[in-house]
């Protein structure tokens, strides 16, 4: 039996505990854990937040993103990449994706800049990555920051480097389903100093104490009545030091952990690729996929609830849709947005209706998703030959 949490979690987590929370003891995790991500990423700085949406919060409002501005992000995805956008004040404009790597599409981006666009934020979806490449040159002639929402991707690369050393910043998850896990969690990683100092302002109450790599505020400040603290308004986003404990053991255990699910998703990809039932997401020869799931699309001419049906009957677990596409969700419908519907820009109002992105409203009535977190020997291989069964019943 593989322990996706194991004896190394527990250890740094009773240390943890055994420095009692103390104050001069704060955030000797945290920056273990800042240290050594980045680290494997090859990147200078790492802020660690409460989770992978406060990670990109801060940095666009670190970035200056604010009312007025528009940033470009995917609808398919999970829509905390569009409520950071909110968050800030800012409008989220939607792109459309592609067909085959279910990926934000470089062509649609094009499409919807305009003067009040300041920001992209891509979304590794299921592990895969966007054509970097294409999304890099769009910011570069428009001036445009972009951030990486890497909750999905681990260690998935594009032409020859990790996806998440891209962009001015990229975004981490831990979050329970995600391939590092402390419950909740994140961290974005920058190579820009500057950056990286105001999103530990933005996420740390605006401390003037706190800096690039600097998590902790000094005794010695703080205790003088002449001490200035908050340089700027900002969130406490500070992830707590048992979570970091947890998620710095992750780190040292990336490979393994990232490793179990590619080995999953093989057994799946193998299965779907000789059916012409389903079709799974296009990897290109220079990508590699970390397979947070394994994403396929269901032939048009089957139902997505009979299909699902089936492979329940047949003993398998039990796949995911993909979600909603955020501009479908009531809270962009019905404009719920606390308040923040006052601030969108006048393009939202066509680019949330129906048909703004017909490629992602297409895939998402037709995807489906297979679980790769398996953790005991054969669960994946014989999920996968309960995929086989019911792919061969609707061939
Ligand atoms: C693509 C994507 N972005 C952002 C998030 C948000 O991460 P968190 O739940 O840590 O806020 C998730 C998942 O939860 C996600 O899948």
């Amino acid at each position: 039996m593989f322990n996706r949490i194991g004896d190394l979690e527990k250890k740094y987590v009773l240390e943890a505990l055994e420095n009692q929370f103390r104050s001069s003891k704060g955030a000797v995790f945290m920056q273990r854990l800042e240290k050594a991500f980045s680290s494997r990423f090859g990147v200078k700085y790492g802020v660690s937040c409460t989770n992978g949406t406060a990670t990109m919060h801060s940095a666009l409002e670190a970035m200056g993103v604010g009312i007025g501005d528009e940033v470009i992000v995917p609808p398919l995805t999970m829509s905390a990449t569009a409520f950071s956008v909110l968050q800030t004040g800012a409008t989220p404009i939607f792109a459309d994706v592609d067909s085959s790597t279910y990926q934000i599409s470089a062509d649609s981006i094009k499409q919807r800049v305009t003067k009040n666009t300041k920001a992209i934020i891509t979304v590794a979806l299921y592990g895969m990555c966007p054509e970097m490449d294409d999304v890099l040159k769009i910011c570069s002639e428009n001036n445009l920051k972009l951030i990486e929402d890497n909750a999905e991707n681990f260690l998935g690369t594009y032409k020859g480097n990790l996806v998440g050393t891209f962009g001015d910043a990229a975004s981490f998850s831990f979050q329970s389903s995600k391939h590092l896990t402390s419950g909740e969690g994140g961290i974005i990683i920058t190579n820009q100093e500057d950056l990286a100092t105001r999103i530990r302002r933005v996420n740390s109450l605006g401390y003037a104490g706190v800096g690039a790599s600097r998590a902790k505020i000094s005794k010695l400040d703080i205790q003088s009545p002449d001490y200035d603290r908050h340089m700027s308004m900002g969130w406490n986003y500070r992830m707590p030091e048992l979570c970091c404990a947890v998620a710095l053991a992750q780190v040292e255990r990336i490979e393994e952990l990232v490793q179990k699910r590619v080995d999953a998703a093989l057994k799946f990809k193998e299965v779907v690729e000789k059916s012409g039932v389903l079709v799974g997401q296009y990897t290109p020869d220079y990508c590699t996929n970390s397979y947070w799931t394994y994403a396929a699309k269901l032939d048009n001419h089957i139902d997505w609830f009979e299909f699902r049906q089936k492979f329940l009957n047949f003993g398998g677990d039990g796949f995911y849709s993909a979600w909603k596409l955020s501009y479908q969700e009531p809270m962009f419908k019905n404009r719920n947005l606390l308040n923040r519907e006052h601030n969108l820009t006048s393009n939202s109002v066509e680019n949330y209706q129906d048909g703004s992105c017909p490629v992602a409203e297409n895939l998402q009535a037709r995807l489906v998703q297979f679980k790769t977190n398996y953790w005991n020997e054969g669960e994946a291989e014989s999920q996968a030959e309960i995929l086989r069964k019911t792919l061969s019943y609707f061939s």
